[in-house]
C-alpha cells in the first residue's frame, strides 16, 4: 500500500515537473498568481525590464521621423521618434520579447502585426496597447465620437457615463486595444488650462461620481473580451497650474489635496481602477513622478491601489531635463522607481539604463518584480495571452455601429447647456425664413473636440447640416469664417455683417480651435493654454457687427474651457454653450434651438467673467470675497456652477428635514417638492449643497453633496429625497481628522449653486 502511495507521488511529483515544464504560464486554467509566478521565474532581467517600457507605434515613429527635428521632440508632447534609432529597432526589440507596451498605435492591422512580432519572442509575453480613447476610442479613426467630458459632466448623468465607457471598451477591444488613458480625473480649476475639456469639471463629488462610473464601464468584471483597463489621471494637482500653462508648478496644502483633488483618485481606487498615471508637474517641490509619498504612501499604503502606475509622456525624463531634481536620465529613472513607479511611458534607454540599475545591485530585483507582476496580472486578467489578436472582418460590425451612434447622440442632447434665452428659443421656423449662420465652427468638425481624429464626412453632422436637416424649409444663409480663430478675414466678417441685415435671426456659431491634427493652430486643448478666456481673433468683433443688424442673434460656443463671454452675455437674447458634443452635436444643437429636444444640461465649472477673477469656483472658503474687487469687475461669475436653462420652469418648495438635530454618526433625510410650472415636459438637475456652519478649520461656503435628474410633465410635481449621510458631513479637522463636527449644518437644495436659487434649511450635529 505504503509502495503505491509513493508510486503515486512520484507521478504527481512527475507531472507536476514535465506540466511545469509545458508552462503554466500559459494555462488558462491555472491561477493567475500561478501563471504569474511560473511567467517570472522564467524571465531575463532584461526580459522584466522589457515589460515595463512603452514605445510609440512603429507607423508613428515612421511619420515623426519624417517630419519633427530632434529639437521639437523636446516640447512636444503628442508626437515622437527616437533620433538615433527608427522602427526596425523597435520591432527587432519586440521580437525579442523586450516591449511591454506600445501607445498611439492607430490601426488593428498595426496592432495586429506588432503582436505577431511579440509572438516570435522566447517567451510569448503579448503588448498590452494602450491609446487615449478620452471620449470613445475617437483618437484612432471610424470609431464613435461622443461628447467631451465636460460635455458629460455637464448633463450629470452617471450612468451616460458608464455607457459610454462600456461602449468605448467594445469599439477598443475591436481594434486590439486594451488600456484607454481615461478617466481624466482631475478637479479643473483653472480656465486658462487647456485640458478643462477633457476632465469633468470643478467639482470634487460630481468629477468623483463620473469617475466611478467611467472605470466601472470600461474595466466591466475586468476578465472578459469586451473589457479594457481604465487609467485614472494624472496624479495630482495639474488641474491648478500657478499660471495656467499645463505641466507647471503647483502648490497644494496637504489639506486642499485631500479635501478637493484626491476624492476622485481615491475613490477611482476603490472602483477598481487597475492603472493610474501621474501628473506632469511638480507638487510642493517634487516631481510627481519620483514623490513616493504620492505613489506608495498614500496610493499603495493608504489606498490599497493593486494595478499598476505608469509616467506620463517623458515625464521621468523631465525629473533630469526639466525639473532639475536628478542630474542624470540614469538617476531620473531611478528615483521614479524607487519611489513606486512600474511603466515607463515612453522611449529608449530606459531598458539599459534600468538593468544597469539592477545588475548593480541599486534597484534590487524584488523591487522590479513588483512591477511586472501587476503588469503581467493585467495582461492575464483581459485575456492577452489566449487571444492576441482581433479579426478583422469581425472590427466594423462593432464599431460605430448603430446603437453606439446612437448613444453619441442621446449624450449630445444632454451635455448642451442653454446659457441664456430671452424668449427667442425655440426658434419658430415659420418666423424665421431666413437665417444666417457663420463662426468658426458652423461647418467644422472640431464639434468632435481634442483628442479626435478627423471624422469621415458621413460620421459627422456639423452644426450647419444639422440646422438644414431639421428645418428644410427654412433658407439657411452661410457665411464661411474659416476654421481658424487666428486667421479671419476681415472681408468675410464685413460680409457676414452685411447679410446679417437681409437675414431674419441670425446665429453665430464661435469658440475655440481643439482638433489636434492642427496641433500648432489650436487654441484650446492639451499644452493649449491661454492667457486670456476670451473669444480669440476677431469672433468677437464678428458677433458685435452682426448683432448691429438690429436682428436677433443667437450665439452657440464650441470650446473646451470657459470662455468670459461678457459682451454676448449682456447683449444677446441667447446664448448656448455646448462644449465639444462629438459626431453629432450639430443634430443635438439643432434639435435643441428648434425646441425639438429641450435642453436640461447645467454647468460643470463656473463660467468666470475674465481672468483676473480667477481663482474663481463656487466651493470657494468664506473669506473669498470679504474685500471685493474694486474695479468694475463683480466678485461673482458670468455664469454659476450648477447653472443652465430650460424651455419649460420649475418650482422649487417645501425643503424639509426629517430632523433638527442628529448624532454625529446620524443621518437626515431632505425633501423637496419640484414641480414643472411650464408647458412642456423637462428634466431638471436638482442639486444638494451643505455648508458647515462653524468648523476648527475652515469649510467652504458650499459643497455639492447630491443631485438627482427629474423628469416632470407640465404641472406635475414629484418629492425629491436625499439622503444626508454621514460622509457627506465629514471633513479633515484642525487636527487632520477625518470627522463630522458637532455644531449647525446648512443644507441648501435647488436649481444651480448661486444663493438666489437655493432654498435653505438647518439642522445641528450633537455632541
Ligand atoms: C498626456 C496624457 C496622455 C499621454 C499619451 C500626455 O501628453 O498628458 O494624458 O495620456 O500624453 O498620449
Amino acid at each position: 500500500m505504503r509502495n503505491i502511495f509513493l508510486c503515486l507521488m512520484a507521478g504527481v511529483i512527475t507531472c507536476s515537473c514535465s506540466h511545469d515544464k509545458k508552462e503554466i504560464y500559459k494555462d488558462p486554467s491555472a491561477p493567475i498568481e500561478k501563471r504569474i509566478d511560473d511567467l517570472l521565474s522564467r524571465m531575463t532581467i532584461e526580459e522584466k525590464v522589457g515589460q515595463m517600457n512603452q514605445f510609440v507605434g512603429v507607423e508613428h515613429i515612421k511619420a515623426n521621423s519624417a517630419t519633427m527635428t530632434a529639437d521639437e521632440l523636446k516640447t512636444n508632447t503628442a508626437n515622437a521618434f527616437y533620433p538615433g534609432f527608427d522602427e526596425k529597432d523597435i520591432e527587432r526589440w519586440t521580437e525579442e520579447g523586450k516591449v511591454g507596451s506600445f501607445l498611439h498605435v492607430m490601426t488593428l492591422d498595426e496592432a495586429n502585426y506588432l503582436q505577431s512580432l511579440a509572438m516570435k519572442s522566447r517567451l510569448q509575453i503579448p503588448i498590452i496597447f494602450g491609446i487615449d480613447a478620452i471620449h470613445g476610442n475617437a483618437y484612432a479613426p471610424d470609431n464613435t465620437i461622443y461628447p467631451t467630458s465636460i460635455n458629460l459632466a455637464c448633463s450629470f448623468d452617471t450612468a451616460m457615463a458608464y455607457t459610454i465607457a462600456r461602449q468605448t471598451a467594445r469599439e477598443m477591444r475591436a481594434m486590439n486595444m486594451q488600456w484607454t488613458f481615461n478617466p481624466n480625473v482631475e478637479v479643473a480649476r483653472d480656465p486658462r488650462w487647456g485640458r478643462v475639456g477633457e476632465t469633468f469639471g470643478e467639482d470634487p463629488y460630481l468629477v468623483t461620481l463620473m469617475g466611478v462610473e467611467s472605470v466601472k464601464g470600461y474595466q466591466g468584471q475586468f476578465d472578459g473580451p469586451e473589457d479594457v483597463l481604465a487609467c485614472i489621471k494624472h496624479f495630482v494637482g495639474g488641474s491648478q497650474p500657478i499660471n495656467g500653462t499645463n505641466g507647471s508648478p503647483t502648490d497644494i496644502s496637504v489639506r486642499t489635496l485631500r479635501e478637493v483633488f484626491f476624492p476622485p483618485f481615491k475613490a477611482g481606487v476603490e472602483a477598481g481602477a487597475m492603472s493610474l498615471m501621474t501628473a506632469h508637474n511638480e507638487l510642493n517641490g517634487i516631481p510627481c513622478h519620483e514623490d513616493k509619498w504620492l505613489i506608495t504612501d498614500v496610493l499603495r499604503d493608504e489606498w490599497k491601489f493593486k494595478g499598476f502606475v505608469v509616467s506620463d509622456w517623458m515625464d521621468i525624463e523631465h525629473i533630469h531635463d526639466l525639473h532639475a531634481t536628478a542630474e542624470n536620465l540614469k538617476e531620473a529613472f531611478y528615483q521614479s522607481i524607487m519611489a513606486g513607479m512600474d511603466m515607463h511611458m515612453h522611449g529608449i534607454y530606459w531598458n539599459e539604463y534600468v538593468t544597469e540599475l539592477v545588475k548593480e545591485g541599486r534597484i534590487p530585483v524584488s523591487r522590479i518584480d513588483e512591477s511586472v507582476r501587476r503588469i503581467l496580472y493585467v495582461k492575464f486578467r483581459l485575456g492577452l495571452f489566449e487571444n492576441p489578436f482581433v479579426d478583422k472582418d469581425q472590427s466594423m460590425t462593432i464599431r460605430l455601429c448603430d446603437e453606439h451612434r446612437q448613444t453619441a447622440l442621446e449624450a449630445a442632447r444632454k451635455g448642451v447647456v442653454l446659457l441664456k434665452n430671452e424668449g427667442v428659443l425655440p426658434l419658430n421656423a415659420s418666423k424665421y425664413k431666413k437665417v444666417m449662420v457663420t463662426g468658426i465652427n458652423a461647418d467644422d468638425h472640431n464639434i468632435l473636440g481634442d483628442w479626435s481624429a478627423p471624422g469621415e464626412p458621413e460620421d459627422v453632422t456639423t452644426i450647419l447640416e444639422g440646422l438644414r436637416q431639421i428645418s428644410p424649409d427654412t433658407q439657411f444663409d452661410f457665411v464661411d469664417q474659416g476654421w481658424d480663430p487666428r486667421n479671419m478675414d476681415p472681408a468675410q466678417v464685413a460680409l457676414a455683417a452685411k447679410k446679417a441685415k437681409e437675414a431674419d435671426l441670425n446665429i453665430v456659431v464661435a469658440g475655440e480651435y481643439m482638433m489636434r491634427f492642427r496641433w500648432d493652430e489650436r487654441t484650446d486643448g492639451e499644452d493649449t493654454d491661454r492667457s486670456d478666456i476670451n473669444l480669440v481673433g476677431l469672433q468677437n468683433e464678428l458677433i458685435e457687427k452682426i448683432y448691429a443688424s438690429g436682428k436677433p442673434t443667437i450665439l452657440i460656443l464650441i470650446n473646451g474651457r470657459p470662455l468670459g463671454v461678457e459682451w454676448a452675455a449682456e447683449n444677446l437674447p441667447a446664448i448656448i454653450e455646448a462644449w465639444a458634443p462629438g459626431m453629432y452635436g450639430g443634430q443635438a444643437i439643432a434639435e435643441i434651438l428648434y425646441g425639438e429636444v429641450n435642453p436640461s444640461a447645467k454647468l460643470a465649472v463656473t463660467i468666470p467673467h475674465s481672468v483676473g477673477q480667477l481663482q474663481m469656483i463656487y466651493n470657494h472658503k468664506p473669506s473669498m470675497y470679504f474685500h471685493p474687487y474694486v474695479d468694475n469687475k463683480p466678485s461673482t461669475p458670468l455664469y454659476p456652477f450648477g447653472y443652465g436653462l430650460s424651455y419649460t420652469t420649475y418650482k422649487y418648495e417645501d425643503l424639509k428635514l426629517s430632523a433638527q438635530e442628529i448624532a454625529q454618526d446620524g443621518s437626515v433625510k431632505a425633501t423637496v417638492k419640484l414641480t414643472n410650472t411650464g408647458d412642456r415636459e423637462g428634466t431638471e438637475i436638482v442639486q444638494l449643497y451643505i455648508r458647515d456652519k462653524f468648523s476648527s478649520a475652515t469649510r467652504p461656503v458650499k459643497e455639492l453633496k447630491d443631485f438627482a435628474r427629474i423628469t416632470l410633465k407640465p404641472g406635475e410635481s414629484q418629492e425629491v429625497t436625499f439622503d444626508i449621510t454621514p460622509d457627506k458631513l465629514a471633513f479633515y479637522d484642525k487636527n487632520m481628522q477625518w470627522c463630522v463636527e458637532p455644531g449647525e449644518f446648512i443644507v441648501m437644495v435647488g436649481s444651480s449653486s448661486a444663493d438666489d436659487d437655493l432654498l435653505k434649511q438647518t439642522f445641528n450635529v450633537k455632541k
